[in-house]
């Protein structure tokens, strides 16, 4: 299967007709192959949305909340055929991929809401010698590089509040998942999305495409969701032209359960915040901090939870986990177990890769891990939960903070004041408190620290997406 890139409304090879080809990390198998944009495509994308996006903003906000309303429609209406491609392209359980869209879906009637809500103000200056007017106009044209663990989420949760402010938009999609992107990008345009304001370019060559973008005189913001390390490089390109940014990046979330925490609620929410989407998740727990009346025991239930974890096809009956995203992402992972093992971790569970076809890990347990092994300090991005003990809540708090992320943290306790003590003491933009999930359209996605800048989501989101303007006038 061969797929086009999106420009201008229009379905087209890329200028140099190279391809990417597509892989199913299940099976290794090529499943497709999707045109790979070059820095050519990249400019005519925003040559499009420079465009378009000019009537665009002019039209009413309720008649740009409308479209964005049957974009969410016509995604539920296609719900079964996108979860069917995130499964293929990406590995993760069909339930996963279903309720992926159906999140991903939700950021276009959250945001049709948020579109005929976009407030200003007014005031009297000080002085009393002038009023002063404010308004959000859209900032022009953005550039959004989305990445492969929510191959249709991360790119709605940008898209739509970027689409209601009145934005041009050009898309990377990642090499990995293209093909949720493009689908998703024609059902934009059956909703009614007018040719060019989205376009979508997949490309083998993120370095070219992005200088290209970055240079274009119209585009003004740049969205990003991926690890730290990328987002780094992004922050200093777009510095070059003063753009505006929004970075989702990465996490190294601490998951408390102190001795009063309900176990079996700790547990449930240990396996959602470990293990959705198969454990490749920004969000996810990435260490257990457990308190020492309850270390053993928490450790023996989530071990026997993990124990029942299926891991395989995510089309196959009954799995709960997929494999992973690629043959690296596997190797990173071993190693981070090794290097926990070496440093003296038990493991109660898994702990080497399988062998055979797919990029497959177990699901795996590790307790009595250091705070200073590295696998305490990395985003696992993968089924394996560290379990570190703890005796003192000071020394606790502070090697959760023990991090430069600050993404998301968890807390599980009965006592709901210590539980909001705690909460606040994590340097970190989401807590579950008592949840093992924070992730909702309506509310501020986002990280402290060197996980981002911004917020997705929520009644800030549009703003991310537009200017502020003040006018001073004396009437
Ligand atoms: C992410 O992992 O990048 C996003 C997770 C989420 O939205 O739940």
């Amino acid at each position: 299967m061969r797929n086009a890139l999106l420009i201008n409304g229009t379905q087209r090879s890329g200028s140099e007709d190279g391809w990417i080809p597509v892989f199913d990390p299940a099976t290794e198998d090529q499943i497709a192959e999707v045109a790979d944009g070059t820095s050519k495509d990249a400019l005519a994308a925003c040559d499009a949305a420079q465009a378009a996006q000019v009537a665009w903003a002019k039209r009413p906000p309720r008649e740009r909340s409308e479209i964005l309303r049957t974009c969410w429609s016509l995604m539920l209406a296609n719900a079964e055929e996108l979860a069917a491609l995130i499964v293929r392209e990406h590995g993760k359980p069909l339930v996963d991929a279903r309720g992926e869209i159906s999140y991903a879906a939700e950021f276009f009637r959250w945001n049709a809401e948020e579109t005929v809500r976009i407030r200003g103000e007014i005031g009297v200056a000080p002085s009393g010698t002038n009023r002063i007017i404010v308004h959000h106009p859209p900032v022009g044209v953005v550039a959004m590089i989305t990445p492969w663990n929510f191959p249709a989420a991360m790119i709605t949760r940008k898209l739509a509040p970027a689409l209601g402010a009145g934005n041009g938009v050009v898309i990377k999609p990642p090499k990995e998942t293209p093909l949720t992107a493009l689908r998703i990008g024609e059902l934009l345009l059956e909703a009614g999305v007018p040719d060019g304001l989205v376009n979508v370019v997949p490309t083998s060559t993120s370095g070219a495409w992005f200088d290209a973008v970055v240079d274009h005189p119209a585009v003004r913001m740049v969205s990003f969701t991926g690890s730290t390390e990328v987002g780094r490089v992004l922050l200093r390109r777009a510095a070059d032209r003063v753009l505006k940014t929004v970075m989702e990046l990465g996490g190294n979330a601490p998951f408390i359960v102190f001795n009063d925490a309900d176990l079996d609620a700790a547990v449930q929410g240990a396996m959602i915040a470990k293990m959705r989407h198969s454990a490749e998740t920004c969000t996810a727990a990435n260490r257990f901090y457990v308190e020492h009346g309850v270390a053993d025991e928490f450790a023996e239930m989530l071990t026997a939870a993990m124990g029942a974890v299926k891991v395989g096809n995510g089309f196959d009956e009954g799995v709960t986990c997929g494999p992973m995203i690629n043959a690296g992402a596997v190797s990173d992972i071993d190693a981070l177990v090794r290097g926990a093992v070496d440093a003296g971790a038990e493991v109660r569970l898994g702990g080497s890769p399988s062998n055979g076809k797919g990029f497959f890990y177990p699901a795996t347990v590790l307790s009595n891990v250091r705070h200073d092994s590295p696998i305490a300090h990395a985003e696992i991005f993968g089924p394996v939960a560290p379990v570190i003990p703890f005796t003192d809540h000071d020394d606790m708090i502070r090697q959760a903070n023990d991090t430069e992320m600050g993404l998301t943290g968890y807390v599980y306790t009965r006592d709901l004041a210590k539980g909001l003590r705690t909460s606040e003491q994590i340097q970190a933009g989401m807590i579950g408190l008592n949840r093992g999930a924070v992730s909702d359209p309506a509310a501020p996605f986002g990280g402290m620290k060197q996980s981002g800048l911004g917020r997705e989501g929520s009644s800030e989101g549009i703003y991310e997406f537009c200017e502020t303007q003040y006018i001073a006038t004396d009437w």
